[in-house]
Order: C-alpha cells, then sequence, then structure tokens
C-alpha cells in the first residue's frame, strides 16, 4: 500500500498541528502517510524543497515565514497563489517532476464559514492588511456577500489592496471602510493584534446585535483568543479559526491523495490525543 511522504516546513515549527490533523484524515480515510513537522530556516528553503520532492514527497504544507518565499521553488502556481502572491501547499506532479505552489487558507476558512453562516448579500469586515488578509480576500466572493470592508491600523496599506483585488472580485465590491457606513454583518480578525496584551481597535465600528465575529486564530482550549474577549462584549456570536485550520488542512489533502476527508475533528480530539 502506498505510503504518502508529507509535511510541514516553517521556521518556527514545534507548535504546527498540522502532523496531528493529517494524521486523524489519514486514520479515518484508511490510508498510510508519514507526515513530519520539518524546521526550515530561509537560506535552506529552496534547496529543503527541491531536495524533499527529489527524494520521493507528494506534499508540503508552508507555513511562516516561507508562504511567500516558497513560490521561487515551484514551477507554476495557482491563478489563485499568483493573485495573493502567497501559497501554503507544495503538490509534486511526479509525471512531469513538477512542484506546484497552491493556497488553500481562504478557501479553508469559506468552507467553515459556509458550514455556519449564511453570508449572502453580507457586509464583511476584514480586520488587517497583511499576508493573513490577503490570502482569503479572493475566496470570500463564494459567500455572495454584497461588500468587503477593509480597516487597517495603517490606512495607507488599504487602497493598494483596493486597487489589487477589485479586477478580481466580479459580484462583490471591496471597499474602504473611511467610505462606507452600513452596518458589518461578519467582522474578520485577519492582524496580529492582541498577540501581547488584550485586543484593541483604534476606531467605533457600525455593528448590530447580530454581527459575527470570526478571529482567523484560534486557541487550544476553551479560552477565547484576545480578538473574541473583546468581541464578547458586543455578540454571544464568535468563533475562532479552528474550522478554518482543519479546513483547509482538508483541502491541501484532498489535493495530495484526491481523498476529501472526514473534518469532523473536535479540539479536545485534537489537544488531548
Ligand atoms: P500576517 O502575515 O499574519 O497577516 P503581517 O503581514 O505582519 O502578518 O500583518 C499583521 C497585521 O496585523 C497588519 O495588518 C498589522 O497592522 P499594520 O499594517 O498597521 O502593521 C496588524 N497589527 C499588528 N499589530 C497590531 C495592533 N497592535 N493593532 C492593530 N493592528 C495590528
Amino acid at each position: 500500500m502506498k505510503v504518502y511522504k508529507l509535511g510541514v516546513i516553517g521556521d518556527p515549527i514545534e507548535h504546527s498541528l498540522s502532523p496531528k490533523i493529517h494524521n486523524f484524515f489519514a486514520k479515518r480515510a484508511n490510508i498510510n502517510i508519514d507526515y513530519n513537522a520539518y524546521h526550515v530556516l530561509p537560506q535552506d528553503l529552496n534547496s529543503f524543497i527541491k531536495d524533499f520532492f527529489k527524494s520521493g514527497g507528494d506534499g508540503l504544507n508552508v507555513t511562516l515565514p516561507h508562504k511567500v518565499s516558497c513560490l521561487n521553488s515551484a514551477v507554476s502556481t495557482s491563478s489563485l497563489v499568483t493573485i495573493i502572491g502567497a501559497a501554503n501547499t507544495l503538490e509534486y506532479i511526479k509525471s512531469s517532476k513538477k512542484i506546484i505552489a497552491e493556497s488553500t487558507d481562504g478557501r479553508g476558512l469559506v468552507d467553515d464559514l459556509l458550514e455556519k453562516f449564511n453570508l449572502r448579500s453580507a457586509n464583511i469586515l476584514i480586520l488587517g492588511a497583511g499576508g493573513a488578509a490577503l490570502s482569503i480576500i479572493p475566496d470570500l466572493e463564494r459567500l455572495l456577500p454584497a461588500n468587503i470592508v477593509l480597516d487597517n491600523r495603517s490606512k495607507e496599506k488599504i487602497q493598494p489592496i483596493i486597487e489589487r483585488f477589485s479586477p478580481f472580485l466580479h459580484n462583490t465590491k471591496i471597499v474602504n471602510i473611511d467610505n462606507f457606513s452600513d452596518a458589518i454583518d461578519l467582522v474578520i480578525n485577519a492582524t496580529s493584534a492582541g498577540f501581547s496584551g488584550p485586543f484593541q481597535w483604534g476606531r467605533e465600528l457600525n455593528l448590530n446585535k447580530t454581527t459575527i465575529f470570526y478571529d482567523l486564530s484560534y486557541t487550544n482550549s476553551k479560552e477565547k483568543t484576545p480578538f473574541l474577549e473583546w468581541a464578547s462584549q458586543y455578540s454571544d456570536n464568535y468563533h475562532d479559526g479552528f474550522g478554518m485550520l482543519i479546513n483547509q488542512a482538508a483541502l491541501s489533502f484532498r489535493l495530495w491523495t484526491g481523498i476529501k476527508p472526514d473534518t469532523k475533528i473536535l479540539k479536545y480530539e485534537l489537544f488531548n490525543d
């Protein structure tokens, strides 16, 4: 029986949950994988990727700080990766010996949101304008929202993002929060604010009683992330990014193995296993 040779690369990498998640998927799908976490320094990135695939590798997940620089090792990128300029998954096509870069973060988020809510015609606010924000923008259109609204601590980063993504959004508008006054239905935290100390936001947001809050970050316990602690003063409808984590992994797994894995994994199963 084939053993898929897989892994995740990052710096640091010790805390990655990817090996556990993929082993869960494999067990339930009844296939064999050899999935390891590899600590790869930036200067070793290209040679590591090339050697991994040359020596029989089937697929790699890529995490910080390599999501942009890994594109230099790929022969081709998906159209989504070309738009966002970053990838989290590398696939090896053995017949042509090609390394292909793909991004499953945005799709994983949207799969999780679709399971939880109906966001048709919604106004979705993204807080943040870094790599995490960029990686989710194109996929959000699949939810059929009316508007994607952007806010960021450094205001000058907002307009370039709007100009960059507008041509790829056909049924959804992407707007600067300065030009938007309607109520927000979903707030997505794509910042690293709150990583040290409580989360705060430097502007009053136009929320209502039904506004949903979603953090791309997650905790390994029942404790709230700092963003969700802040959100809980406005609403009981808040969610961390655990569902996105599982769904983006499932999309990578499917890309490498052709199998759509069972994504029903609870936090406690992963953390107490
Ligand atoms: P990532 O790749 O995880 O998105 P990043 O590219 O460094 O990381 O982006 C971090 C994001 O968090 C940015 O939007 C940053 O705002 P600035 O563009 O103003 O730097 C945001 N951020 C980080 N710390 C913040 C804080 N204390 N308050 C508000 N926003 C913060």
